[in-house]
């Protein structure tokens, strides 16, 4: 290299590092940290649509399953739903089956319903470029949500005293049966939920707590972490070459902030202690999320998240003229599309009430805004209807096809359209419709 181009490059590097102390507010210093973000949607290869997303309890999942059913819808994916005797979930806590899965979603692209992971199952009906992520949460708050949340449901909560914490955590082996019903919401749910173990015996959990974390490593690509949940986003948008607009989103399922209540440093230590593989797996992935953070670059995903929570204001506005619709609890949203599902009389998860001003002015489609926030059990209710349509009409097509001489009749079917059209939307969306008129 001569000197001449070193002393350009000096000069080039002095420039860029004096721009960069001198205030961030300046709209180049902006440009100084894209370049610092790497390129995302490399265009041969395009945005990842085999996704399994392990949708974990009280962890914010909720939240990404939303833009996991948007991103699906968008993009005519199949999404794997459960059959009807399973409910809304994967006939959790048994162990997924590929027989869980309802024949009108099958191949799936996507799979994101409550299940209890197995990896060898999932792998007879995912396509093998498939992407596993999912999410933790720390365990003080979530042991505190769990059983806040499942207070009136879990049987090992419901025997506790005035249905006090503190009581629990003093002598949780006498209210905790490991076999039993809803036992899984009382100890080590993450690990439960992630197929794992949960009452291992305490004489060698450590040694199983730290090979379960370097399994789930093998397996998912991402683990995202609910106390920072834009970052992970961040991560996820990477990870599948989405766009940033393809990971925006309204919180959904949250609790009403007052029945929250704060945890002492001892309660702290005995959630640890009686979640203990759950703690080692909280550290273990932790530390890998700020090690990803760390190689994308810091500079380049705090902008990346000033940018989403940009656009997210933007949407709000959109939709909703200014602010999202008041939150409500579940008695007093009087839309029952909109109501989510109420564990308890003594736990309030809000949701929102119907939208009010959903700005037609702005361009924004009614159908998107409302989509942003549907409740999970009647938006797997409404993508299993679509599904179903879509399947029906694809196998009759096929039929038509194989039975017809002239084909011009094909042309006056509704082909694959029926998918993501406003006009063919079940129930729900044409009972909302009103609300935005
Ligand atoms: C994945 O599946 C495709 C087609 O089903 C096959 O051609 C390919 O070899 C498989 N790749 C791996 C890594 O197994
Ligand atoms: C339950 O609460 C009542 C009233 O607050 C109290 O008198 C009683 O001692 C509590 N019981 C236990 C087992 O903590
Ligand atoms: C929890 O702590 C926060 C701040 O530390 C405080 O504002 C709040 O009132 C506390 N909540 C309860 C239920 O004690
Ligand atoms: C997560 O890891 C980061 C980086 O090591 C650390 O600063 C932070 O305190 C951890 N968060 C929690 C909730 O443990
Ligand atoms: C709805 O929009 C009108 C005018 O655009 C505004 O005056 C009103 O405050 C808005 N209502 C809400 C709840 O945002
Ligand atoms: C989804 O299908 C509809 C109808 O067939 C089509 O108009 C649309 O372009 C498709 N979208 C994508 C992203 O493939």
């Amino acid at each position: 290299m001569s000197q001449k181009k070193i002393f350009l490059i000096l000069v080039a590097v002095s420039t860029v590092s004096l721009l960069l102390h001198r205030g961030g507010h300046l709209s180049w210093t902006m440009e100084v940290f894209r370049l610092t973000c790497p390129a995302v949607n490399a265009p041969q290869t395009g945005k990842h649509t085999n996704i399994v997303f392990l949708k974990t309890h009280k962890t914010a999942s909720t939240t990404v399953q939303n833009i996991f059913f948007r991103f699906a819808e968008r993009n005519n994916l199949t999404v794997a739903l459960p059959v009807t005797p399973c409910d809304h979930q994967f006939c959790y806590p048994r162990m997924f089956s590929s027989h869980f899965v309802h024949p009108n979603t099958m191949p799936p692209n996507i799979v994101t319903s409550h299940l209890r992971f197995s990896h060898s199952e999932l792998r007879r009906i995912m396509p093998n470029n498939t992407i596993y992520i999912t999410i933790l949460r720390e365990p003080g708050a979530m042991f505190e949500s769990l059983f806040s949340y499942y207070n009136q449901y879990c049987d090992s909560f419901k025997r506790v005293p005035n249905g006090s914490l503190q009581t629990f955590l003093d002598k949780p082996w006498s209210y905790y049966r490991p076999g039993e019903k809803d036992s899984m919401y009382a100890r080590n749910t993450l690990t439960f939920d992630l197929g794992g173990d949960k009452d291992r015996p305490s004489a060698d959990v450590m040694k199983y707590a730290k090979r379960f974390a370097a399994e789930v490593e093998r397996v998912f690509s991402l683990v995202m972490i609910a106390e920072y949940f834009d970052e992970s986003l961040i991560l996820l948008r990477h990870l599948l070459s989405w766009d940033l607009e393809d990971v925006l989103y309204f919180k959904q399922n949250m609790r009403m902030p007052s029945s929250r209540s704060n945890l002492s440093e001892a309660q702290l230590h005995k959630i640890r202690e009686w979640n203990a593989i759950d703690a080692v797996l909280y550290d273990h992935f932790n530390t890998s999320l700020w090690r990803q953070l760390n190689e994308l670059g810091l500079a380049c995903v705090a902008r990346e998240v000033k940018l989403l929570r940009r656009a997210q204001e933007q949407m709000v506005r959109g939709c909703y003229g200014g602010r999202l619709p008041p939150l409500r609890s579940g008695a007093e949203i009087t839309n029952k599309n909109l109501r989510p599902w109420q564990p308890s009389s003594k736990v309030a998860i809000v949701g929102y009430d119907l939208p009010v001003n959903a700005s037609k002015e702005s361009g924004m489609s009614q159908d998107k805004c409302l989509k942003m926030i549907i409740p999970e059990v009647q938006y797997t209710k409404q993508l299993l209807h679509l599904q179903m349509l879509h399947y029906r009409n694809k196998y009759f097509l096929n039929t038509m096809k194989n039975n017809m001489k002239t084909p011009t009749r094909q042309q006056n079917q509704p082909s694959g359209s029926i998918l993501g059209h406003p006009a063919t939307l079940g129930k729900i969306p044409r009972a909302s419709a009103r609300f935005f008129h």
